[in-house]
C-alpha cells in the first residue's frame, strides 16, 4: 500500500564518499536549500528543495528552515543495561564492571525492568539524534526481548544479542556454553530479519568466556553468517594481561576470538586500543570492524585510539558512545571527544570525517551501510535535523561561520540534545517517547 510521500526541507548534508579517501568537498554534496523525497519510509530522492517540489507537487511538504539534514546518527557499541548507571565515579575497567556493571546487570530478569530501561533509553537516543545503535544486553533472554520489541515498536533499526559470560562474573550473570550457545539461537531464530531487528552474536569479552564457550558462539554464527558478532578487544592493558592468563594458549588477545571462528566480516570489535601489529593486519585483512568509543575511553582511563592511523591502515571503523562506560548518550559529544583524542594523536579530524564516521562509518563497520547512515536513494528514511544554532554561545560562534563546515563544527564540539530539531525513523518524524509531531499546521 503506498503512503503519500513526504518532501522533508532544509539544508542537506549529503557525505556520499568516504571522506578519509578523497578530500571532504569531494566526499560531500551541501545544498542550501536542499530536501529529501519520502516515499514508503525509504529515501526516493535527495536534491534541490525547488527541483524535488516540481518533481512531487502532490508530496506533504515538512520545511525545517535552516536545520541541517543528515543520516541519523548510528552508534556502533552500546550497552543499553547500562543507562541507569552511566557516570558512575572513580573506577576502571575491571573494578568499574565488577562494582557499577555487574550488580545492575543483575536487574535483568526482570522483564519489567528490562523493558522500563529499553524504553528510556531509546527515548534518550532518540532525542539526542541516534536512530539505530548496537547495543550489548544482558545475559537474560527477557533483556533481549524488551529491547527488541521497544525498537520494534519505534520502528528502529537495532542489532543487539544476549551477552554470553561462563566465567569471571557473579552468580546470576553466568551460564555455560550450551546454554549460550542454545538461547542465542532461540532469540537469533525469533528476532534476526523480524522488521528492521538484526540479531548480533555476543560473547562479552574473553576474559568472561572459557574457550569453550567461544568455540560454541563460533559454531553458531558459522550456522548464520549473515549476523554480526560484536565483543570487546583490547580496552585497557590489565586486560590484556589477564587475557594473556586465562588463554595461555593463545598467540595475543585477538587470537581467543580467532581460533574460534569468531574473526572475520561482521565483526565488531568495541575499543581495539592496544593492539600488535600483527593483530591490525589480521583484523584489516579479515574485514573486521574496529569501534572506537572516545567517551568510555577516556573516562575509565583506558587509552588513545588513533583512528586516523586506522583509517590510513584500512580498518573498517565505526563510533560508538559505549554507554554507560562512555559518559554521554550524544553522537555530537562523542563526535567532539573523538576529536579532541585525534588532536592528542596528531591529527585533526574533519568535519566531514567526524560526521561520516558517525553516520556511514559506523553503518558500514554494522554491514548496514546499504541501508542506514546515508541519504542514498533506496536506503531507509533515518533522518536527524539539527539546528546549528542551538544555544547562545553555539549561535554566536555560528553567526562568523563561511562554509558549512564552519557552520557544522560548532555543533559537533558544543552541541547535545538541545541541537536536535527533529528526528525521522524510517520516515516518519518522532518525538522522544515514540510519539508522532502535530504537522497539520504544514
Ligand atoms: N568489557 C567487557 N564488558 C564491558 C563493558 O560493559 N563496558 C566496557 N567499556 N568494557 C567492557
Ligand atoms: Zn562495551
Amino acid at each position: 500500500m503506498n503512503e503519500p510521500s513526504t518532501l522533508v526541507l532544509g539544508q542537506i548534508l549529503d557525505l556520499h564518499t568516504n571522506p578519509f579517501d578523497v578530500p571532504p568537498d569531494e566526499a560531500a554534496r551541501y545544498l542550501r536549500r536542499g530536501g529529501i523525497l519520502i516515499e514508503n519510509g525509504k529515501i526516493a530522492a535527495t536534491g534541490d528543495a525547488d527541483g524535488l517540489r516540481a518533481a512531487a507537487p502532490q508530496a506533504r511538504v515538512i520545511d525545517h528552515g535552516d536545520g541541517l539534514i543528515l543520516p541519523g546518527f548510528v552508534d556502533s557499541h552500546a550497552h543499553y543495561p547500562q543507562t541507569a548507571i552511566i557516570a558512575s565515579w572513580g573506577k576502571r575497567l575491571i573494578d568499574w564492571l565488577n562494582s557499577y556493571t555487574f550488580p545492575e546487570e543483575m536487574r535483568f530478569g526482570d522483564p519489567a525492568y528490562a523493558a522500563e530501561i529499553a524504553e528510556r533509553y531509546l527515548d534518550l537516543l532518540v532525542s539526542h539524534g541516534t536512530t539505530s545503535v548496537a547495543s550489548f544486553c544482558t545475559i537474560h533472554p527477557s533483556s533481549v526481548e524488551a529491547f527488541f520489541a521497544a525498537a520494534e515498536a519505534r520502528n528502529m533499526a537495532v542489532v543487539a544479542g544476549r551477552t554470553c559470560m561462563d566465567r569471571n562474573a557473579p552468580d546470576g550473570l553466568r551460564d555455560d556454553a550450551q546454554t549460550a550457545h542454545d538461547e542465542s539461537k532461540a532469540l537469533l531464530e525469533t528476532w534476526h530479519g523480524r522488521g528492521r531487528a538484526v540479531y548480533a552474536i555476543t560473547p562479552r569479552f574473553s576474559p568472561t568466556s572459557t574457550p569453550e564457550q567461544l568455540e560454541a558462539l563460533g559454531a553458531l554464527w558459522a550456522e548464520h553468517p549473515d549476523c554480526p558478532m560484536q565483543t570487546h578487544l583490547s580496552e585497557q592493558t590489565d586486560e590484556v594481561d589477564w587475557v594473556r592468563d586465562l588463554h595461555p594458549h593463545r598467540r595475543d588477545y585477538l587470537d581467543t576470538y580467532e581460533a574460534h571462528g569468531l574473526l572475520r566480516e561482521g565483526a565488531m570489535f568495541g575499543h581495539a586500543i592496544w593492539l600488535t601489529d600483527s593483530e591490525r593486519a589480521r583484523l584489516r585483512d579479515h574485514g573486521a570492524a574496529l569501534i572506537h568509543c572516545p567517551t568510555s575511553n577516556t573516562f575509565i582511563g583506558s587509552g588513545l585510539f588513533d583512528t586516523a592511523r586506522a583509517m590510513a591502515e584500512g580498518q573498517r571503523v565505526g563510533l560508538a558512545t559505549d554507554t554507560g562506560g562512555g559518559s554521554s548518550f550524544s553522537m555530537l559529544h562523542t563526535m567532539a571527544s573523538a576529536y579532541e583524542i585525534g588532536q592528542l594523536s596528531g591529527t585533526a579530524l574533519h568535519p566531514a570525517q567526524l560526521l561520516w564516521l558517525a553516520t556511514a562509518g559506523s553503518a558500514r563497520a554494522m554491514r548496514m551501510d546499504d541501508r542506514i547512515g546515508t541519504l542514498a536513494p533506496g536506503s531507509d528514511a533515518d533522518l536527524v535535523v539539527l539546528d546549528l544554532a542551538s544555544t547562545p554561545a553555539i549561535a554566536q560562534r555560528h553567526a562568523r561561520s563561511e562554509t558549512i563546515w564552519e557552520a557544522v563544527f560548532p555543533t559537533i564540539m558544543m552541541g547535545d540534545d538541545r541541537a536536535i530539531a527533529a528526528v525521522y525513523v524510517a520516515g516518519t518524524q518522532i518525538a522522544a517517547g515514540g510519539s508522532q509531531p502535530d504537522h497539520s499546521h504544514s
